[in-house]
């Protein structure tokens, strides 16, 4: 049963102390055991090869309360699945993929108190982590791993849920180069997006959207998401850059919209079509579907709606989505991973 001394429905998306997280480490060619830890502080050799050069990796996944109160996660194989191609980019030990999930759902029943209740919008942040923990002086890869899944309960990441944001383009910085990491769930790629992301915080932009590095004239993704507009004959119009990262949550919401009778286009997207959409969306585990009412870049200033109106298309995919999650609406394409407690 969840805890009642949380008030579910203030929950932001931010830290919050569980009850413990799972761990094993990978030494000597293979995985040790799985170990539900109490303390949340990590020891680690001053060596270690996540500290020096960043070889890490981590995932997003969310588990609802379903309306029947049954834990359901949300598709975790494709995360366990993204997780193995990352370790592999990044000369990592891959955690198998049935592994992940079950280390999954001992991490949730372990921390059950702290699945937000059905009706509240909230859920619980799954967060898996992949470090080197090795000594690794000259540059190579360590000789040990540690996965970890911390969990914590959240709410919406931008403030308001489905409120929409605005957004900007700031070209002085790029996210990902065409053929690097941009494709993989490494820190390093939220780390180049810090500078670019505080500036665009101070100057009053939530969110910033990154074009291709190369030629900055197609759209890449958000800095915490997916990106995806819908044309005004109703098309969901996605980027295809191998300097994206596949977002489980845009690979299902495609599926939604074919289920829905729209169709799907993953394209490159030049800069200048954004102007023509009827909507813009950012998608992701964290984000859900956020629409974007306004993008800047320089002096231009593309308004794609007013800012407290979202199109009646993202609504639907939001709805449906969520629907799933929560068990409103059938899982058809059998994507809610029921956690046994
Ligand atoms: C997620 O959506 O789960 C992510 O990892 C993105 C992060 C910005 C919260």
């Amino acid at each position: 049963m969840p805890r009642n001394d949380i008030d579910w429905e203030k929950l932001g998306f931010g830290f919050s102390d569980v009850n413990c997280h799972i761990r094993a480490v990978w030494k000597d060619g293979e995985w040790g055991e799985f170990e539900l830890v109490k303390d949340p502080f990590i020891t680690m050799h001053i060596g270690a090869s996540c500290l020096h050069y960043g070889q890490e990796c981590f995932e997003g996944i969310k588990a609802f309360r379903q309306k029947d109160g049954r834990i359901a996660i949300f598709r975790p194989m494709e995360n366990a699945k993204r997780m193995e191609r990352t370790a592999i980019r990044c000369v990592m030990p891959p955690m198998p993929p049935e592994k992940f999930v079950e280390a999954c759902d001992r991490v949730i029943a372990a921390n059950e108190e702290f699945v937000p209740p059905y009706g509240t919008g909230g859920s619980l942040y799954i967060r898996p982590l992949l470090i080197g923990t090795g000594p690794q002086i000259g540059v190579a890869p360590a000789k040990e791993y540690t996965f970890m899944i911390m969990v914590m309960p959240v709410g919406a990441y931008y403030k308001g849920g489905m409120k929409p944001v605005r957004a900007v383009i700031l070209d002085d910085w790029d996210r990902a180069a065409p053929h690097g990491m941009g494709d993989v769930k490494v820190g390093g790629n939220y780390a180049a997006s810090l500078f670019a992301h505080e500036k665009a915080k101070h100057d009053g932009w939530p969110v910033e959207l990154y074009l291709d590095a190369k030629s900055h004239q197609f759209v890449e993704e958000f800095s915490t998401s997916n990106f995806m507009g819908i044309t005004k004959d109703g098309r969901y119009v996605t980027p295809d850059s191998c300097s994206v990262l596949p977002s489980v949550t845009n690979l299902s919401l495609r599926d939604v919209a074919r289920d829905l009778g729209m169709t799907v286009e993953r394209r490159p997207i030049p800069y200048t079509e954004i102007r023509d959409f009827a909507a813009v969306a950012a998608l992701g585990t964290a984000v859900v579907i956020t629409p974007v009412w306004e993008i800047t870049r320089g002096s231009d200033v593309i308004r794609i709606s007013d800012p407290d109106v979202v199109h009646p298309t993202l609504t639907k995919l939001y709805q449906t989505v969520q629907g799933i999650q929560y068990g409103e609406i059938p899982d058809t394409h059998g994507w809610c991973h029921e956690v046994s407690i």
